[in-house]
Order: structure tokens, then C-alpha cells, then sequence
């Protein structure tokens, strides 16, 4: 089992063959850490890794004894109040006033395995087999208030991930405060680390942006009430000269879809504090006698072969033991969604011409989106009505469907089930079930308002609206969107002093009515959305194994967005469309081939009128589905190697490839985003070929070992290419300049096949 306890140093050794996470029961009796990264040998006595040199005007926490102090002792949970002056991972408030509390290690057990978290009602990542993973449990009282907290940390046996997570359990009389409870701590030695997050905006969602840790805190959070588009739940440390393929890095990835904060405090050791989970900001959680919490689960993945690998570990973790049911396994269908192409402005005879064109090309699933429930022509009605508006399908969904099958089409319908319009009849009926604080003025986001899915009445009347609508049509699929922040945050299903569990009450609330839909309707494919990408996080992929990955579809924007995202999640999961030109988000124009190339490594679909395109364009799209569908498998299945960074040097080239797990098959994809004159001359260096195969590109006369293309790397020109050089590709007619220069947003796709 790769947990020891050492009964004699009271030390705790979690390892696999990669990595090492290694911690002891201090002398106060709480948890000390002493290691985590690379896998050290296992031996007596970690003890000299302990710090305990004293140091001037530290707070000490035993009389007459100058060397025990939190200030420079690394924890496992740590708190504020007993010699620690950082913020903490926790606090909590009791009857007396007081925030101090003293954790003393009670107990543990080791097994293998993986718990549910919160027995299920919240995602995280799991087993199949116990033998995947051992997990230890540790118990920790705080005797005066009778309180037990529990750490749990489960290693798995052939992946670089440790989870965590922490549960409070109030088993005296009194009544408990959280006023924060995130889910783990990791600290380490010294400061010596960039800190890596992925930030952005709504259309320009997951940006890398790096920085240097710097003494004091730095941090990413939501406040929003979903993950949000400003910052994804995750953060990694870097060592400064970590690439993308060599060096250290320890990333942390939240499974959790609300508030979050990711902090790292440097303190004046510069001891570096990683802590992650709900925001603290306007949370108060009551623990009443009897009453426990459970915390959401950071996923944690150490590398030392780069960030490549860290997103590989991710990607593998997530596709293989975080998306659960029957798509977990199955390519999902290429799809055509109608919302660039009519926005609100359709009706069936408009749908089924768009089903007809695009089933002739080999979509295989037609994808309704907003606008087919009554009244809604604009955005500022009927959110909470789930009736289908006759006026522009008179045959209702359950027609359409039908009709939408009959052309040899799966059936697909968009909905946003956590909102509301004030002009519904859901909002005449219960205004009091919107999120909002009793005399004061309602903000709104794009004209509605949050439906309080921290009650249970509402989750259930929205479930019992959708399921009849599950029931009656033939649905293959759901895209659920979630259109605004959350503000004035009040509940009226919740006391005064209950005010602060809304937001985490809210999310639960998702939770169970995705939980519902997906247990009651097994074989219906979910796509999660919030405004495009924001809501891409791993609580949401243990639901909807694809996310919409941004609204913004222009190609260029997307090679950012795409690549930022591939730092933690797999391209399997990342809804991905080509849509009209110019693009309606940005107005740049840019190719059908190029648009493509950018979808390709993603879940792949269309997002345009295509009853408007020529047959010159329906052709190339006939030809770029047969593609598709063709490589499905090893895009969505195999390793992703990032090579070139649209974030780095100028941004300008730009370069991905992914390779199927037996490397026998890998497809590349090259862009250049603009072109130069007399530009320098370019190679692409490969990664993760086999250096003893013999690879086939494309047609080209020539093959090339693996150890060549990754070592020496492929000559890349820019002219109509010759001697098997590659080339760009160039628009039939649309290229100005005769031999040189391939255009701007120009791009190439080779397939590479051992012999
Ligand atoms: C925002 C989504 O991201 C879009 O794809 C589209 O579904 C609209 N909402 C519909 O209102």
C-alpha cells in the first residue's frame, strides 16, 4: 500500500513510483508537512526535515520552549490564531466569540479506495477499482468544543494525483461559525515559483498569465456565483525555469463550480502557503450539535517533465475517472447548432431546412438553441417557462424532434434552467424564488434574474418541467447554459444567520438537479455553458462531459482559448465550432479551412446558416466531417502536446499536436495567425513520437524517424513547398501574392502515420 505510517516518528509517507507527499504529528499534536514532489526513498525518519531552528520574535506555543512556532512550521491544515499569522485554511467561529481552535490528531485509517464526497452530492473524482488508489483518513479533535475534523488524501497508484478534502463534524452542544473552510493547504520551503492561472473575459476566456510570488498574498477567486470566465479554478507553481517539457510543477485544480479562492501567501520566511476551495468571502456556514461539512475536493498533480505533462496527468484523470456514464467512453456526435445561424429569429420550416443541409454534409446531431419557448423572440422574456412556443414550432419539441430523426439527425435543445425573466409567468407566480435582497434594488445580467436553487422546491419544480420535456421527445442532448453573475445574494428559504450559505446552497442546488437529469436520463449527452467558458470546471465535467468553451468562434481568438484551456482540461471536452466568416463576435475574416483546423481538436461541430453556403463550401465541409469523424478517436483519446504558445515569443506561430497512446498516429496542426514579409525561416520540433518509428506525413515523398522530427524538427517554409517541406495552406484564389506568403490566419493539418 503506498501509505506508511511510521508509528515511532508518527510520520505519514504517501507515495507512488513518481511522487512522494510526506507529513508528521507535530508536538502539539496537530500536522506537520515535511515533503511533497519527486518520490524520495522511503526511510526510518523524516524528522530532520522538520524545521524547528528558532528564530527572533517568533510566537512560541509551549512555555520555556523558543523553537516551536506556526510561524515557520509548514502545515497540512493551518489555521490563524496559535502562532501562524497567515490567513489559514480555516476558521471557525464559536458561541464564545472566540476563532481559536486546537486540532490534535486522534486517529486514522488507510484503505484502498476512493470515498464519494458528501456521499455523492458533490462531484469529484473516483475509482473503478479499489486497487486504483489508497486513501487515508485522519482524524483530528478539538477536545474543548468536541469537534472532529477530518483530512482525507487519496493517492493514486499509477497517476502523479493526490485529492483532498476536509470534513467538520460538531459533536459538542454548542453552535458552530465556519467562516472558512477550503479544502487543503500544501506549503512549501520557499518562494522560488511562478505562479500559473488562467484569467480572462467572457470571449477571451483562460488566457496563461504568469507571475513571479512575491512576499504576501496573491490569489484568484469568483465571487460571481459560478466558476466564472475572470478566473478558472486552478492555479499551478512553476519552478522559474520550467518549460512546457521539462522542470517542476505542482498544479491545483478545484472540483467545484461556484465561489472559489485560490491563494498563495508568501510569509516573512517566505514559507509559500498554497490554499484552495469555497471563497470565504460571504460564506458562513452553521454547524449546529450533530451537524458536519464537507468540503469540495482539490485535485493536486505534481510533474517534473514540464507543464505538458501536469496537463497530461490532468486529461487523463479527467476523461478516464471524473466524466462518469456512457459518453465517457462514446465519440460524441458532430454537431450543427442553430443560434449564430438564426439567433431568435427561426421556426420549424427554418430548422428543418438547416437539419436537411446539414445532415447532407454528415452532421449527425441538430442542436436547438435559445428561442423555442413561448414568447422568447428577444432576451428579455420567458426564462422559467418551459413550454414550447407554438407560434414557431407548432409541432411542438416533441414534432421537431421527430421530424429532426426522420432526417437521420440525433436531436439536441438548449435551455437555461437556473434562470428567470421577470415577464414569465414562473415570476408572477413565485417572485419570491428569486435570488435578491428584500428592499433593495435587483441588479440584473442580460435582462434576468437567479432562479434560489438553494431550495429545494425550486430544483424540484424546474426537474419536474424538464423531465416532461425529457420524457415526451426524443432528446439526445442538453446544452445548459447559465447566462449572468449572481448579486444582491439573499435567500428567502434561509434564516438571518443562514444568509451566509446561499452561494454554496446555490451551487449544491446544480449539483442535485444535474445529478437528477443525468441519473434519470442516462443516454442524453450534457454540454455545460455559462456564456461560453464560464463554467469550465471539473465539477461541471462530472456532469456534462463537454463544455462550450467560449462564445467567441473566431478561429485566432480560439487557438488562445483552446490552448489555455488544454493547461488542465482534455480537447475531448471542449466544445468546439466552426461558424461563419466574418466572425460575428469580432468581424475577422478568416478561411473555412483555417476555422476547421481550430475545431478539430475539440468535440467538432458547426455553428453557421448553412443553408447560405455554397456548394463549393458544403463540399469542403462534407470533406472535413469524413476527417473528423475519421480521427475522432485519437483526438479525443490520445496525448496532447502543446509546441508552439500563442502566449509567447510574438504569439504569432502557433502549433499543437496530439498522438494516439500507441503513438502510431498523430495529427498536427500549425497556424500562423499573421503573415510577414521575407519572414525567418521556421521548424517545428514534435513531441511524443516513438524515436524508432518511421513516420508518413501526409503524401510527402520523404518519411522521417521519430528521433528526427522531434530532435531536429520539421523545416517549415513558406513558399508553395518543395523538397517536403511543409507549407501553409492557401485559399483556392484568395492569395495575392503569387508563391510567397501563405495570407494571415493561415493554417496546415498533417497526419502522421508509423510504417
Ligand atoms: C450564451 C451561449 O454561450 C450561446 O452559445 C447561446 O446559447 C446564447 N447564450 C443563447 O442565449
Amino acid at each position: 500500500m503506498p501509505i506508511i505510517f511510521n508509528e515511532k516518528t508518527k510520520e505519514f509517507h504517501l507515495y507512488n513510483k513518481n511522487i512522494s507527499y510526506i507529513f508528521t504529528i507535530l508536538k502539539n499534536n496537530q500536522l506537520g508537512h515535511l515533503y511533497y514532489g519527486e518520490k524520495i526513498k522511503h526511510r526510518e525518519s523524516f524528522e530532520h526535515l522538520l524545521r524547528t531552528t528558532p528564530r527572533a520574535l517568533t510566537v512560541c506555543q509551549f512555555e520555556g520552549d523558543m523553537d516551536f512556532s506556526l510561524d515557520y512550521i509548514k502545515q497540512e491544515y493551518s489555521t490563524y490564531g496559535t502562532s501562524d499569522y497567515n490567513e489559514g485554511t480555516f476558521q471557525i467561529k464559536q458561541e464564545n466569540g472566540s476563532i481559536v481552535t486546537i486540532f490534535e490528531y486522534t486517529n486514522h485509517k488507510i484503505y484502498a479506495g476512493k470515498p464519494k464526497v458528501m456521499d455523492g452530492k458533490m462531484p469529484a473524482t473516483y475509482v473503478e477499482k479499489d486497487e486504483e488508489a489508497v486513501t487515508i483518513e485522519i482524524l483530528l479533535t478539538d477536545q474543548l468544543i468536541n469537534t472532529e475534523l477530518i483530512l482525507t488524501y487519496t493517492i493514486y497508484e499509477q497517476r502523479n494525483v493526490i485529492t483532498r478534502n476536509a470534513k467538520f463534524i460538531n459533536n459538542g452542544n454548542e453552535k458552530l461559525t465556519l467562516v472558512r473552510a477550503l479544502s487543503a493547504c500544501v506549503e512549501f520551503d520557499n518562494k522560488e515559483f511562478e505562479m500559473i492561472q488562467l484569467s480572462g473575459a467572457w470571449a477571451r476566456e483562460r488566457h496563461i498569465e504568469k507571475r513571479l510570488l512575491t512576499s504576501g498574498i496573491q490569489s484568484i477567486s469568483s465571487t460571481r456565483g459560478a466558476s466564472s470566465a475572470s478566473h478558472n479554478p486552478f492555479i499551478a507553481l512553476k519552478k522559474n525555469d520550467t518549460t512546457e517539457h521539462v522542470g517542476e510543477v505542482y498544479g491545483f485544480n478545484l472540483v467545484y463550480s461556484g465561489n472559489f479562492l485560490a491563494q498563495v501567501e508568501v510569509n516573512h520566511y517566505d514559507i509559500t502557503s498554497v490554499t484552495m476551495g469555497i471563497n470565504p468571502l460571504n460564506f458562513e456556514w452553521i454547524l449546529q450539535s450533530g451537524e458536519e461539512f464537507q468540503t469540495p475536493e482539490v485535485v493536486m498533480v505534481y510533474s517534473h517533465q514540464g507543464l505538458n505533462h501536469m496537463s497530461q496527468t490532468f486529461h487523463d484523470l479527467y476523461r478516464e475517472r471524473l466524466i462518469r456514464g456512457r459518453w465517457k467512453e462514446e465519440i460524441c456526435p458532430v454537431l450543427i447548432n442553430n443560434w449564430e445561424a438564426t439567433y431568435f429569429d427561426f421556426n420549424e420550416e427554418k430548422i428543418v431546412s438547416l437539419a436537411k443541409d446539414a445532415k447532407e454534409v454528415g452532421v449527425e446531431l441538430f442542436v436547438l438553441d435559445d428561442g423555442w419557448f413561448k414568447g422568447r423572440n428577444n432576451d428579455k422574456t420567458s426564462l422559467g417557462d418551459w413550454f414550447v412556443d407554438t407560434e414557431k414550432l407548432p409541432n411542438g419539441i416533441d414534432g421537431l424532434a421527430k421530424k429532426i430523426n426522420e432526417i437521420g439527425m440525433k436531436f439536441g435543445l438548449w435551455i437555461e434552467p437556473e434562470m428567470i425573466n421577470k415577464i414569465s409567468e414562473l415570476y408572477k407566480k413565485h417572485p419570491d424564488w428569486v435570488i435578491n435582497t428584500p428592499n433593495r434594488r435587483d441588479s440584473h445580467g442580460r435582462n434576468q434574474y437567479v432562479l434560489d436553487f438553494s431550495r429545494k422546491e425550486v430544483v424540484d419544480y424546474i426537474y419536474n418541467m424538464l423531465a416532461q420535456i425529457l420524457e415526451k421527445a426524443p432528446i439526445a442532448y442538453i446544452k445548459w447554459d447559465m447566462n449572468r453573475s449572481i448579486s444582491e445574494p439573499y435567500s428567502r428559504g434561509l434564516t438571518p444567520n443562514k444568509q451566509g450559505e446561499i452561494m454554496h446552497r446555490y451551487i449544491l442546488g446544480v449539483y442535485d438537479l444535474y445529478e437528477r437529469l443525468t441519473t434519470n436520463f442516462p443516454d442524453v449527452l450534457f454540454e455545460s455553458c455559462a456564456s461560453g467558458g464560464g463554467r469550465f470546471d471539473p465539477g461541471m465535467l462530472y456532469y456534462a462531459p463537454q463544455a462550450w468553451t467560449s462564445d467567441d468562434t473566431d478561429a485566432v481568438e480560439r487557438l488562445k482559448i483552446q490552448y489555455g484551456t488544454s493547461l488542465v482540461y482534455p480537447i475531448k471536452t471542449m466544445g468546439s465550432h466552426v461558424s461563419a466568416s466574418p466572425n460575428h463576435q469580432i468581424g475577422r475574416a478568416t478561411s473555412l479551412s483555417t476555422r476547421a483546423n481550430t475545431a478539430y481538436f475539440g468535440t467538432f461541430g458547426y455553428e453557421l446558416d448553412i443553408n447560405k453556403c455554397t456548394s463549393v463550401e458544403k463540399e469542403q465541409i462534407k470533406k472535413q466531417i469524413k476527417f473528423f469523424k475519421k480521427y475522432s478517436k485519437l483526438i479525443q483519446g490520445g496525448d496532447f502536446y502543446r509546441l508552439e504558445s500563442p502566449f509567447e515569443k510574438d504569439g504569432n506561430l502557433v502549433s499543437w499536436m496530439v498522438i494516439s497512446k500507441d503513438k502510431k498516429e498523430a495529427i498536427l496542426g500549425i497556424y500562423q495567425v499573421l503573415v510577414k514579409p521575407n519572414p525567418k525561416f521556421e521548424k517545428f520540433k514534435l513531441k511524443g513520437l516513438n524515436p524508432d518509428f518511421e513516420y508518413q506525413i501526409d503524401n510527402m515523398t520523404r518519411t522521417f524517424f521519430g528521433d528526427e522530427l522531434m530532435n531536429v524538427g520539421l523545416i517549415f517554409s513558406d513558399t508553395m513547398g518543395e523538397n517536403d517541406t511543409i507549407i501553409l495552406d492557401v485559399e483556392q484564389g484568395k492569395f495575392p501574392m503569387g508563391k510567397f506568403g501563405a495570407g494571415d490566419y493561415s493554417s496546415q493539418i498533417f497526419v502522421l502515420k508509423a510504417k
